[in-house]
């Protein structure tokens, strides 16, 4: 698949490729041929969109079946009108017909309810639904839908049959708009405040959270497959493998596909890491805005530390060595960090000095 592909003033990335798109066909043709193997069904293919489906489902088809179109029309550019107009409608007497109506995409369902509402007045004697795509998100309507190839989130698709402003219907695999994200990491060493500003600046843009921290104590509490595997490394004594975090991000990532960005705490630590994230968010179509790290002048920060450590009696806390070489840890790791995200042009060191507000604005600034 193409990288990137530009319709009109839009960008669009690879979704669901040919191989994905066919198999979903391929069942949907299947189970047709189960469920009509008595029956002699008419297709209702639905123009324009639906004609790249509609071929590739009735070449599968070995039941005997006829075909008819319906052209209506609601969407401009990437919203729906909610205003369906018939433009062409049926050259066919539907009367005590076994109708499978055939639909790129059911997005909202009201064009879906008026082709259902239309057909039903003219008494077939069956109407189920089948359609490529289906956004759950989206869908309005209790119209059942019968065979759906593709259940998907509620952003725009193009190509195998779906247009943006009428083009992009040839396109032989399904493309996803490219969304403009804010994407942050937020470094900063022991008692920088990083937790604290996370949530700010997750506020302030409605960003979604990761901290790796939280999402191993999720994982583990819930039993899934992911944190059986953490546990084993962590009751071993054992640091967790970069392969399972980062199995974590993914499945967070994609979880979250709605949100208009990400603000990440604790993660990449490693320029290992960092590649990978790079790699998980472009398969996304995604990448990193800006790595914010909090800079903090070191004997500054041991006071404040040793400070914390009188007060909460936290061990690490209370000894000057200790905290030296938390710092030491910290700069070995991110220092390479830096110059990962420097070369991407993407590093931007904030005053980490000063009160929670203070350093707020300036991360706000940096951030833009
Ligand atoms: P609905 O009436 O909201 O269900 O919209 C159905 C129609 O909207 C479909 O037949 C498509 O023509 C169009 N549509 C919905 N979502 C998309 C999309 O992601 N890409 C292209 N067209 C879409
Ligand atoms: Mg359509």
């Amino acid at each position: 698949m193409k990288k990137e592909i530009t319709l009109h003033d839009k960008t669009f990335i690879p979704f669901i490729d040919k191989a994905a798109i066919s198999a979903q066909i391929t069942r949907i043709a299947q189970e047709i041929n189960r469920d009509y193997s008595q029956k002699k069904p008419l297709l209702v293919g639905i123009l324009s969109g639906s004609v790249l489906f509609f071929s590739d489902l009735l070449k599968q088809l070995e039941i005997e079946c006829e075909v008819a179109f319906l052209r209506v029309s609601s969407y401009k550019g990437t919203e729906t009108t909610g205003n369906v107009k018939k433009v062409l409608g049926l050259d066919k007497n539907i009367e005590n017909s076994e109708v499978i109506i055939v639909e790129d995409i059911v997005d909202t369902g009201i064009t879906l309810e008026n082709i259902v509402n239309d057909l039903a007045s003219n008494n077939p004697k069956s109407i189920k639904v089948a359609t490529l795509l289906f956004k759950p998100k989206a869908y309005t309507k209790n119209y059942p839908i019968d065979y759906i190839g593709f259940e998907v989130g509620n952003e725009f698709l193009v190509g195998f049959g779906l247009d943006y402003n009428e083009i992009g219907r040839n396109l032989d695999e399904l493309y996803i708009i490219k969304k403009t994200m804010l994407n942050i990491i937020l470094f900063g060493p022991p008692g920088a405040g990083k937790g604290t500003q996370s949530e700010l600046i997750q506020e302030k843009f409605n960003l979604t959270h990761l901290s790796t921290g939280d999402m191993f104590r999720f994982h583990m509490k819930n039993d899934t497959e992911l944190g059986k595997k953490a546990k084993e490394y962590m009751e071993a004594g054992n640091l967790v493998p970069d392969q399972l975090v980062i199995d974590m991000i993914d499945a967070k990532l994609s979880e979250s596909h709605d949100t208009k960005g990400f603000i990440f705490d604790g993660f990449p630590r490693t320029t290992e890491q960092a590649t990978a994230l790079d790699e998980l968010l472009a398969k996304k179509g995604w990448e990193i805005s800006k790595m914010v790290s909090l800079e903090v002048d070191e004997d500054e920060l041991v006071k404040r530390l040793l400070l914390r450590g009188k007060d909460s009696g936290r061990k690490d806390d209370q000894d000057e060595s200790i905290i030296r070489n938390r710092m030491a840890v910290y700069d070995n790791e991110t220092a390479p960090l830096k110059d990962f995200y420097s070369n991407q042009g993407k590093h931007i060191g904030v005053d980490g000095i000063g009160s929670i507000e203070e350093i707020n604005e300036r991360i706000n600034e940096a951030i833009g």
